[in-house]
């Protein structure tokens, strides 16, 4: 899925037109290569397994995901391979060799991984990525002390077969009180608990998620890290100090719990910050709006939020828009906001194939 968005984009900015592109694939070696722009080396597509094919490229962009990068990646740089690698797994993130890539927060450690020999380039955390896209000027000016998030991530983050899940679980429950539904005087209560009755008989398909997401949520996200920690969680702090380059003292603290829920394909987070500062929310407004051209304060205001941030408001655009930003009864330093970002796009895509620009500008 995520490869899909990345080809889609990479089409839509003109990105195959400077390339000699060369197309591998993990189950489809020898069909006809896509034609979708620059000069195409090969009609075919190539196994994405064969180290002496993947070795004659200067660069490798990949989002075929952690299991691939595990697979290739050592065995490339076993055979000497030097070319630039650029993914979008967890794989080789927090290597000390490797760079996190979100230029618009990043580019000035990007340019000092390329000038120092850096080979390895992976997109951050899904969730990271859309935060500091969000908020990340306030990182970058040095306002911010520390950071509680606590997400509400789509299914999309999980996969392809994720969402289609929840759809058919949406679908399932319906249709369970389908009679109900179509008669305006029938009993909420009766309807309410012919839907719970559904949710826990065992009968929804929750082959992906474990438990049903539909009308629920699952507030833990990848694996337990044993303190009380999910992965997921682990992440916030991890990346978002290293997508920015900041080490020792400079470190900012983040934390909080990661949810999910039964949306599509944009993440939320809700945030409570620290600043080092005594700002007003119009210069703290103004700093986020400046930042990047796609992070967007919304004005904290009832009808301006239900209509633009929201996950139905944000998905398949590269907007990141930010709101509900206000000062907090715990002291003029402590604020609130609450941002929302296609995590197929900024959270996995966009940041990768801008490197890849980057990479053969
Ligand atoms: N770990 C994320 C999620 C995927 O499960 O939502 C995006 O990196």
């Amino acid at each position: 899925m995520v490869g899909s968005v990345l080809m889609q984009r990479m089409v839509d900015e003109g990105d195959f037109e400077g390339i000699n592109p060369v197309f591998f694939s993990t189950s489809q070696a020898g069909s006809p290569a896509p034609t979708l722009g620059g000069v195409l080396e090969e009609s075919t597509l190539k196994d994405a397994h064969d180290i002496d094919e993947l070795v004659k490229l200067p660069v490798i962009v990949t989002a075929q995901g952690g299991d691939y990068t595990k697979a290739v990646h050592s065995s490339l740089r076993e055979r000497g391979w030097d070319g630039i690698w650029i993914d979008a797994a967890s794989t080789l993130r927090m290597n000390d060799d490797a760079v996190i890539v979100l230029d618009p927060i990043n580019r000035d450690v990007i340019d000092r991984g390329l000038d120092s020999g850096i080979k390895d380039f992976v997109g951050g955390n899904c969730t990271v990525s859309c935060l500091l896209m969000g908020l990340g000027g306030l990182w970058k000016q040095g306002l911010v002390e520390w950071g509680t998030s606590m997400t509400y991530q789509a299914a999309s983050g999980g996969g392809a077969r994720h969402m289609r899940e929840v759809l058919a679980q949406f679908g399932e429950l319906n249709g369970t009180v389908a009679n109900e539904l179509a008669d305006p005087a029938s009993a909420i209560l009766e309807i309410d608990r012919k839907i719970l009755e559904k949710q826990r008989s065992g009968d929804l398909d929750t082959t992906q998620f474990g438990v049903p997401l539909a009308g629920s949520l699952i507030p833990w996200i990848d694996s337990d890290l044993g303190n009380g920690q999910s992965r997921e969680e682990w992440k916030a702090e991890a990346e978002s100090n290293k997508i920015l380059g900041l080490d020792g003292d400079e470190r900012v603290a983040l934390d909080g719990l990661c949810v999910r829920i039964a949306t599509m394909r944009s993440h939320s987070q809700a945030l409570t910050l620290k600043l080092t500062e005594d700002l007003t929310v119009e210069e703290i407004e103004k700093i986020i709006d400046n930042d990047n051209e796609w992070s967007k304060v919304v004005p904290n205001e009832r009808e301006a939020t239900m209509r633009d941030l929201t996950p139905v408001a944000a998905s398949g655009t590269l907007d990141i828009p930010v709101g509900r930003i206000r000062k907090l009864s715990m002291g003029p330093q402590y604020i609130s906001a609450f941002t929302v970002g296609d995590q197929l796009l900024w959270g996995a895509a966009e940041p990768v194939r801008r490197m890849l620009r980057i990479a053969t500008g």
